[in-house]
């Protein structure tokens, strides 16, 4: 049985995490740990947060005394940190908060894990020897691929290329760095881009499926030829659940989904979705009235080509096959079951979608990329 303290359990992958974790593992305590920024909601934490091994505490991971009464009072013996500022746009036009969370918060964290971990290991009159602190990292850190390079392994070197996969590389580095020379027992993971439920509307898929719905342009990045890995956000868990169990401390892990799309494929893919499930479902166009050109079988007109993001990463891959032979990882999603899911949930929620694109979120789009998002 593990105490688990999750950094970030209220945010996307964080949240659907704690549900996958909780599910497995109905007997382990879950601690989470996360500030509420604009893309943390305490709502996609609704179907846990009344169990009884369920604790949720609002804070910063930048708070090393809040951090240590956590791992004290909690009696934590595994800490999972999701907890980062993690949308490049943000980080192209204000890197501040990804320099302030996703290297000072993890440096933070490192400390508090060593001092209540190593440096003072009494806790209830047992020492804790078997520790873990799991540090939640990105494909990102390895830079960009040209259409012809091999998927990164985890032997490729890093060369990040936006603030906020610098931000994320100094992060990795400060967790290795805590193993070698402390002793911490840390794993890390780099996993390729997510998607599935809770994932914030300004990330491609969720902006695609909801912009739909409004019926608003879908902003298409350069010539849309740039490549992502996607994998469903529960395959993730799943690949983080065996890193946890079976993986080796010191070790870096790459999890993927041997899934890749160029962007302007995966609009058009997610646009013929949602008007089948218009087709299916004649009740959509009564509850979605603005959906007009979904209405229509028409919402490839919606996709309208605009500026380039600055130093846009042209591909992503990755090579999982360390993780595969060493853990047995394999993800259990396919694209195809994983995008219709994922599409069904958003047409189902809504009210959740609704709720996070209010307030910063219009401000920010409005103030950023009116340009873009009409
Ligand atoms: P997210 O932005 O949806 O959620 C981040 C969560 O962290 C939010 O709940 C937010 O409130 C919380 N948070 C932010 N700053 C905090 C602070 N200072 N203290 C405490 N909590 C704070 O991010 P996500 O997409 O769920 O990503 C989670 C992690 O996975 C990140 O570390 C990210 O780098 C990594 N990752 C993401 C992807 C992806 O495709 N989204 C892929 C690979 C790795
Ligand atoms: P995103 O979901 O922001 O993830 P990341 O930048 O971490 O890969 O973007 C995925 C891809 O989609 C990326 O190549 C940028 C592109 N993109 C668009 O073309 N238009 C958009 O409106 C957004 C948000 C992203």
């Amino acid at each position: 049985m593990k105490n688990i303290l999750v950094t970030g359990g209220a945010g996307f992958i964080g949240a659907n995490f704690v549900h996958y974790w909780m599910e497995h593992y109905p007997n382990d305590k879950v601690v989470v740990l996360d500030a509420l920024t604009y893309a943390g909601n305490i709502a996609n934490l609704d179907s846990v947060k009344d169990k009884d091994n369920f604790t949720f505490s609002h804070g910063d991971i930048g708070d090393q005394a809040l951090v240590e009464s956590l791992l004290n009072d909690h009696n934590i013996d595994t800490l999972v940190h999701f907890a980062a500022e993690s949308h490049v746009d943000r980080s192209i036009t204000g890197p501040d908060a990804f320099i302030e969370t996703n290297i000072i918060g993890t440096y933070s964290l490192l400390k508090a894990a060593k001092k209540i971990w190593i440096d003072n290991p009494k806790r209830t009159g047992e020492e804790v020897k078997n520790h873990r602190f799991h540090h939640v990292s990105t494909d990102e850190v390895y830079g960009t691929l040209s259409a012809t390079d091999p998927a990164f392994t985890e032997n490729t070197a890093y060369a990040p290329n936006s603030p906020y996969s610098a931000s994320k590389a100094a992060s990795d580095h400060l967790v290795r760095a805590y193993h070698h020379t402390y002793g911490l027992q840390v794993t890390t993971s780099n996993c390729s881009n997510n998607y599935g439920p809770y994932h914030f509307p300004e990330k491609l898929i969720p902006l695609v499926i909801t912009n739909i719905l409004h019926d608003k342009a879908l902003p298409i990045y350069g010539d849309g030829q740039q490549i992502r890995d996607w994998l469903y956000v529960e395959d993730h868990a799943y690949g983080i659940d065996l890193v946890l169990n079976k993986g080796r401390v010191g070790e870096n892990y790459n999890i993927g989904g041997n899934n890749e799309w160029a962007n302007i494929d995966i609009v058009k893919a997610i646009s013929l979705l949602v008007e089948k499930e218009f087709q299916k479902d004649l009740s959509l166009a009564r509850r979605f009235p603005k959906a007009l050109n979904a209405i229509a079988q028409t919402t490839k007109s919606l996709i309208t080509y605009v500026q380039d993001r600055p130093g846009h990463d042209r591909r992503y891959a990755i090579d999982a096959t360390k993780t595969k032979n060493e853990l047995g990882y394999f993800p259990k999603e396919s694209f195809q079951t994983g995008i219709a899911k994922s599409v069904q949930w958003y047409l189902n929620n809504e009210a959740w979608w609704q709720s996070v694109m209010d307030g910063s979120y219009q401000d920010w789009i409005k103030e950023q990329y009116s340009q873009f998002h009409n």
